[in-house]
């Protein structure tokens, strides 16, 4: 028996990197899974993926930042698979790499709307689904950027952090209501954000690994499995809290 069987799931930004790892573990483990993301080839490959295993997933194309189509996808996941059970909060964009004072607010605005509206908005819908069955489990992907600062990505950093407060305060919100809500942290994750992140050559590589104590990036798997633990009942007392997944990153 899965850690998720029968459940009903939601994970943003399932088209790619974390997301997608994590839509493949969840199905792994018995769950029902709505794959959203706004990238609609990919998105539908990963559905597909999941369907050749004898799995359930379901493609929902959705903007996150776009509060119709949060609803849409949480109905989605209502009218398919009953309920929801479990939130996975990942859709997320780096944005440009400047510093503060060079930050436009265009890049500003995108990012802090992607990234920390666009959980709020899941938060939002995904919770009232919840609250109709009494019980559900939301993981937040934030960042060590959230944790730590770091340089020239001024947005970035703000909605990471905003998302663990975000987190917090929900949690506390609805404890007595079944309803769970964490933060996962994760460090350097060997994903195609990063890849673009590293675009500019082999150094800024090497440079970026560095920064990684184990020496090494993270895989997607590995933070999947965290936001497994954190959407299943093993983590029954878990709530209100930041998990970081980073290789010692912030214990440096
Ligand atoms: N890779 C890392 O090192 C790292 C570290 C810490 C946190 N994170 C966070 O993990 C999450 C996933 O990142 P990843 O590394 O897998 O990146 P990725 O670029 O591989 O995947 C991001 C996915 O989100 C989707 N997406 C972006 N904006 C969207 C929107 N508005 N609506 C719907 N879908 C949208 C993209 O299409 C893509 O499929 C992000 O929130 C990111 O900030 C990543």
């Amino acid at each position: 028996m899965g850690k998720l069987e029968g459940k009903s799931s939601v994970v943003t930004g399932a088209a790619s990197g974390i997301g997608r790892a994590t839509a493949l573990l969840f199905a792994g483990e018995g769950a029902n899974v709505v794959v959203a993301d706004w990238d609609e080839a990919q998105g539908n490959g990963v559905a597909g993926s999941i369907k050749e295993c004898g799995r359930n997933a379901t493609f929902a194309k959705v903007d996150v930042s776009n509060p119709e189509d949060v609803k849409r996808m949480i109905d989605t996941a209502v009218q398919t698979y009953g309920r929801l059970d479990v939130l996975f909060n990942n859709a997320g964009v780096e944005g440009e790499q400047v510093p503060t004072a060079d930050c436009t607010l265009e890049n500003w605005d995108r990012v802090i709307s992607i990234n920390l509206k666009g959980v709020f908005l899941g938060m939002k819908h995904g919770i009232a689904a919840m609250l109709k069955t009494g019980s559900g489990a939301i993981v937040n992907n934030a960042s060590v950027a959230g944790v730590v600062g770091f340089q020239n990505i001024p947005a970035y950093c703000a909605s990471k952090g905003g998302i663990i407060q975000l987190t917090k305060g929900a949690a506390l919100e609805y404890a007595r209501q079944g309803i769970r809500a964490n933060a996962i942290c994760p460090g350097v994750i060997a994903t195609p954000m990063v890849e673009r992140f590293t675009s500019a050559g082999e150094e800024v590589r090497v440079a970026l690994e560095s920064l990684e104590p184990v020496g090494r990036f993270g895989t997607a798997e590995e933070v999947a499995k965290l936001a497994l633990f954190l959407a299943s009942d093993d983590s029954s007392f878990c709530t209100g809290a930041p998990f970081l997944v980073d290789g010692g990153f912030v214990a440096a």
